[in-house]
């Protein structure tokens, strides 16, 4: 088992996923990707057609859900009951549900230990990204890092990455979308997304992707000399 943990944490398009694969790849760890297992239990509820406002119908599909994830920060996959969803999981659809599905606490408390489960088997040092890492998933971490950007930067880049010839209007949906999903996921009842008290709070709206990256290995070189 490592002892070796990075939590990242922050909001949607703060950058997590390319940093945390990226700084991963450099210190020659591993890297779980927290959002697409709630995402894999949303597709599988959508697929299964459950009511979004049933959380009983929700738990009980995510206890018969099977996910397998890769942890290989140069091949990420994911799959729900022998599923290939890597795509998938990034539906509209799908991020659109995502939000009530983790909003469930049985549907938490089944993910935080799968995660745990899969930080605990790993030999390697492990990136961990998500919302409630350093809350709640593994709040011993001896490195914590809560990723910010401006709502703008944020939906830039979102819109940038589904496509690449976004336009002004493109980018201003992605702005309200983002900050609806951030409210709720800000506002609601269990492990709501806020840094730890011990977190380092990074704003990353005027940093390149290298800078970012750089700083996070530095201060793991710091936390794990
Ligand atoms: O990082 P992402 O956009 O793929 O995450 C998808 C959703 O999953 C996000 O809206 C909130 C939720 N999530 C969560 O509640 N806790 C986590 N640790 C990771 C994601």
């Amino acid at each position: 088992m490592t002892s070796k943990t990075l939590a990242l944490d922050g909001p949607a398009g703060s950058g997590k996923s390319s940093v945390g694969r990226a700084v991963a790849q450099s210190l020659g760890w591993v890297m779980l990707d927290t959002g697409a297992m709630y995402r894999a239990v949303t597709w599988a509820v959508l697929e299964a057609r459950i009511d979004l406002t049933d959380p009983v119908a929700i738990s009980l599909e995510a206890a018969n859900t099977t996910i397998r994830i890769t942890t290989d920060p140069r091949n990420f996959s994911i799959s729900a009951n022998g599923h290939e969803i890597t795509s998938a999981i990034r539906s509209p659809e799908v991020t659109a549900a995502v939000s009530a599905v983790s909003a469930v606490p049985d549907v938490r408390e089944l993910l935080v230990k799968l995660q745990r489960e899969a930080v605990a088997a790993s030999d390697f040092g492990i990136v961990i990204e998500g919302r409630d890492i350093g809350t709640v998933v593994l709040p011993d971490s001896a490195l914590k890092v809560f990723l910010t950007a401006s709502p703008e930067a944020r939906a830039r880049r979102r819109s940038l990455e589904v496509d690449p010839n976004a336009d002004a209007e493109n980018i201003a949906d992605t702005r309200l979308a983002i900050m609806a999903r951030d409210a709720k996921d800000s506002e609601r009842e269990h492990s709501p997304l806020k840094p730890a008290t011990d977190s380092q709070i990074l704003d990353t709206s005027e940093l390149t992707l290298d800078q970012v990256v750089d700083q996070l290995v530095q201060m793991a070189h710091h936390a794990y000399p």
